[in-house]
């Protein structure tokens, strides 16, 4: 009886308009244990759970509960079983309560239950799983990671056994994370089973009690955790060695390139995104700012880069003030930005790659006896060597750039952005959604760019990242500076508590 799993998918497919996501895929859940679905983008980890869940039916394949054969034709249905999910994007009401969401969601179950009933006992459940919650507050004035709990607790509370938890961490503080684990943890050793997927490997490594990888859409291998180590679930995940820890160039930091002073910056809902922020970064250096999504990162950027008027403040080049909104005289001063959204911001989808590299300066590509005829053969042969160095993956130079995958889109920005060989860049979370091919080729870039001299102000969600390749970190917290650390994963604590707004200034 101890060793039936209480969950098992059998040979489970599901292809979509071009795309197998799921191939033959089995998988099985014990009772008590942490199983971690881990895999690059793509790899069809949701797809997989969402089959599970009764968002999808699968073309193919058989689910078992406790040896039963069941099937789940939607979420309802679902939780029934005591299968549970929560979504990378919640499904929570802000304007009523904690309770309230609750209530919400049993409603269509068929279940009639006070408020009141329901604010007590998820009082009492959230106390006994670490997951404190004030089931009277309203959900708006929560922070992401108390909206997660309350899902979580919405599982818990209509009887769930299995909980599927998709990405979960992607949003939240180290401590927040820490507050998850502590939580699932307790969760498995009350006798639930929790499917934790994530493409974090430290994460998983720290978490899991066994491992299953997915590539492309099929199951790689399922392991028990301490027969895998970071580098092995790697090749797991991609098929090869890649190697993301390596060194970073020593390079001695020269002159200042870029200077921020006294900076204030509105959103796009006319609020103060930066507020009198000042910073600098010498030439041979990296600034990592590290912060949870939307505490004026996207702002800052644009308004250094000149796509954002400022309110009040300074942004200095090599000692030359920049005037407000305008980008073209950033462009000569030799500034890159390499924006978040590069779909929609950094490149031009209906544009070829040729027309995409040479968007910048093309007055560059000017026929010398016609200032209105563009070289295009020059700039055919340009795109050609470009495709080559950065290894972007095209059928030809002609190619449309929305027919490029996120990985050689972000390419095709990099080859845009640096081969001008750029004093200042500005890197807004580069290895987003790519995998870790594509990740390893964008860390290689920019620290080639730092040994060649240029400052780097790099804005990126995930620790790891800032670590890896900052000389320095700067944490922001609502549009402020809370202070700077060196960059080591021994200060991981600290700087959590500034991303959650506690200042700490310099520590070194
Ligand atoms: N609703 C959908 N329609 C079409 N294609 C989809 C849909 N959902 C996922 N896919 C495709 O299926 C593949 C697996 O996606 P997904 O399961 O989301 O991967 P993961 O969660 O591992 O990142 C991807 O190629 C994705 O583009
Ligand atoms: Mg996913």
């Amino acid at each position: 009886m101890a060793d039936l799993p209480i969950l098992e998918m059998r040979n489970i497919t599901k292809a979509f308009p071009g795309v197998i996501a799921n191939e033959n895929i089995s998988l099985d859940l014990k009772k008590g244990e942490v199983h971690a679905l881990l895999g690059e983008n793509g790899a069809g980890k949701t797809t997989l759970m969402n089959i599970l869940f009764g968002i999808y039916k699968a073309d193919e394949g058989e689910i078992f509960m406790e040896g039963k054969q069941i099937s789940i034709s939607s979420p309802h249905n679902a939780l029934k079983y005591g299968i549970g999910m929560v979504q990378q994007h919640f499904t929570v009401v802000p304007s009523f309560t904690v309770a309230e969401n609750i209530v919400l969601g049993l409603k269509g179950m068929g279940f009639f239950i006070k408020t009141k009933t329901v604010e007590s006992s998820i009082e009492k459940l959230g106390k006994s799983y670490d997951l404190p919650v004030n089931p009277r507050a309203r959900v708006w004035t929560l922070s992401v990671g108390e909206k997660q709990r309350i899902e979580i607790l919405k599982l818990l509370y209509t009887g769930a056994k299995v909980i599927i938890l998709d990405e979960p961490t992607a949003v939240l503080t180290p401590q927040e994370t820490e507050i998850l684990f502590k939580a699932m943890r307790k969760l498995v050793n009350e006798g639930s089973s929790v499917i934790f997927i994530s493409h974090k490997l430290d994460e998983v490594l720290e978490i899991s009690d066994r491992v299953t990888v997915l590539r492309g859409g099929k199951v790689v291998g399922t392991e028990v955790r301490d027969s895998v180590d970071r580098r092995s679930l790697v090749r797991m995940m991609v098929g090869r060695d890649v190697l993301l820890d390596f060194d970073k160039p020593k390079t001695e930091p020269g002159k200042t390139v870029l200077q921020v002073e006294n900076l204030t910056v509105k959103n796009d809902k006319n609020l103060e995104a930066v507020k009198n922020l000042s910073l600098s970064i010498k030439s041979g250096e990296i600034l990592g700012i590290a912060g949870v999504a939307g505490n004026g990162q996207r702002e800052l950027a644009e308004a250094i880069y000149g796509l954002r008027k400022p309110v009040q403040g300074k942004v200095v080049l090599n000692d030359k003030i920049l005037r407000h909104t305008d980008v073209a005289q950033r462009i000569k001063g030799g500034v890159a930005f390499i924006p978040q959204d590069r779909r929609a911001v950094a490149t031009c989808p209906s544009l070829s790659i040729t027309e995409n590299v040479f968007m910048k300066n093309s007055y560059s590509m000017y026929l010398p006896q016609s200032p209105f005829n563009l070289n295009t053969r020059a700039m055919q042969r340009a795109a050609k060597e470009l495709i080559s160095d950065y290894s972007i993956s095209t059928p030809s130079t002609k190619t449309q750039a929305r027919f490029l995958s996120g990985g050689n889109l972000q390419k095709l920005v990099l080859a845009r952005e640096l081969s001008t060989k750029p004093c200042l860049i500005i890197a807004e979370h580069p290895t987003r959604g790519l995998d870790i091919g594509a990740m390893e080729f964008v860390y290689k870039t920019l620290l080639a760019h730092k040994e060649r001299g240029a400052a780097i102000l790099l804005l990126a969600g995930e620790l790891y990242e800032i670590f890896r390749l900052s000389d320095r970190v700067a944490v922001i917290y609502e549009g402020e500076i809370m202070g700077y650390t060196p960059p080591d994963p021994s200060f991981t604590e600290e700087i959590g508590f500034m991303m959650a707004g506690s200042k700490r200034g310099e520590i070194s």
